[in-house]
């Protein structure tokens, strides 16, 4: 076996030899790095293109595919991205609150290099949008939900220090946009703006979603702030509807309801119910539409559970949970309760028609 091994070998070195004679000599093979080396910004407020072109004096290895390795990250992150690649151009999202560096050099396959891996020296870039204004300037708290899987609403408080004639503008793009829009539905507070209506957005979920909001001002400058998130992971659904409760065997409890309205697949809720008994509460969740439950006393009056939605792991990766539904209630009636209705309520209804009669009467 081991015999065999090592004739493959010589046979392979054998075969680079006369294949890649020419290359090699006593000194070192080197290959340059690539040229051009840029990261451009296409104005869509976060996904920035990286492209280059081939290192210079690559005819000794004409009969190679050579290939990039690019590395990069925002400014003050930890970890570096890595790809390999045999294009001029790749691109990715930023945060371009931030500034953006990245390297690359070229790789030699090991069959062009003598069986030895040989790379480049590294070309580097930066890029950084030139920042405006002071930080105080920046809008505050911005939250943006995607209610029941159809309308995006951003909201944010102006920054510090804002005057009469500022005001903030948002800017979005996402995949499919040609160029980054304005909002066009401002939510205004005093003719300042402070949030933004989307309109329907095609195609927007599972893709990254960029938003930008800066100001004008006629005194002095305002600092843009950007955001990025993909519209599924900020779901906000309507609660469930038409719930009920109904005893299926003397100490089973099985509570139902229907599924919020809208667009989102049946899959993709789990829910969360709070059931109350008597005194006690407790919470459980669910990816079904009902729950069954078993009572700890035979003569618990009250049963009553609210119950909440929000997408589950197979449709996203986070989510926010639905407001809680109206409670809703089977109320135990038994011997002790029904003798004590009866003892109270016949009289009372009967003095209540006597009541009626009379007044009538007198009238
Ligand atoms: C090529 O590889 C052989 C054996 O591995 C080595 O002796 C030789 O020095 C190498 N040549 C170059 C140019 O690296
Ligand atoms: C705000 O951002 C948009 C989109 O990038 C840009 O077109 C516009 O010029 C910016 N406005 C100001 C005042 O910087
Ligand atoms: C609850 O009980 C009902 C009737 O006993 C049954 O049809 C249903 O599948 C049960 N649901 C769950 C979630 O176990
Ligand atoms: C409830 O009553 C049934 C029969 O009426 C009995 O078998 C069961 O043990 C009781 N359960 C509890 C929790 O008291």
């Amino acid at each position: 076996m081991a015999f065999i091994c090592l004739d493959i070998r010589c046979l392979c070195i054998f075969f680079m030899y006369t294949a890649f004679g020419y290359a090699l000599s006593d000194t070192e093979i080197n290959v340059n790095p690539p040229q051009d080396f840029q990261i451009v910004d296409p104005g869509y407020l976060g996904c920035l293109y990286f492209q280059w072109q081939p290192p210079l004096s690559l005819d000794d290895f004409k009969e190679c595919t050579i290939e990039y390795e690019l590395k990069y990250r925002n400014i003050g992150s930890e970890i570096w991205k890595t790809i390999i690649t045999k294009n001029l151009h790749y691109k990715d999202g930023f945060d371009l609150n931030k500034g953006i560096e990245a390297k690359i050099h070229t790789l030699l396959p090991r069959k062009c290099a003598n069986g030895s891996k040989v790379q480049s020296s590294w070309s580097e870039a930066t890029y950084r949008i030139p920042p405006q204004g002071n930080p105080e300037t920046k809008i505050q708290d911005m939250d943006c939900i995607y209610y029941n899987w159809e309308y995006l609403l951003c909201s944010w408080k102006a920054g510090m220090g804002v005057r009469l004639d500022d005001n903030y503008n948002l800017f979005y793009w996402y995949e499919g946009l040609d160029h980054a829009l304005q909002c066009v539905d401002y939510i205004k507070v005093k003719g300042k703006n402070i949030g933004c209506r989307f309109p329907y957005l095609k195609s927007a979920d599972y893709t990254d979603f960029y938003i930008c909001v800066n100001g004008s001002s006629e005194s002095k400058p305002i600092r843009a702030s950007y955001f990025s998130f993909q519209l599924q992971n900020i779901v906000k659904p309507l609660p469930p509807e038409h719930l009920s409760v109904t005893m299926t065997s003397p100490n089973e409890i099985n509570m139902k309801w229907s599924l919020p309205r809208g667009p989102i697949p049946p899959k993709c809720f789990i829910y969360e119910i709070e059931f109350t008994e008597d005194d006690i509460t407790w919470v459980t969740t669910t990816v079904e539409n009902q729950a069954n439950i078993t009572r700890t006393t035979n003569d618990s009056r009250q049963l009553c559970f609210i119950v909440r939605s929000k997408l589950n792991i197979y449709c996203a990766d986070d989510g926010i949970w639905s407001e809680w539904t109206e409670e809703n209630c089977w109320k135990g009636i038994n011997d002790r309760w029904k003798k004590i209705l009866m003892f109270f309520m016949l009289p009372l209804g009967f003095a209540s028609v006597l009541v009626f009669l009379m007044s009538y009467l007198i009238l």
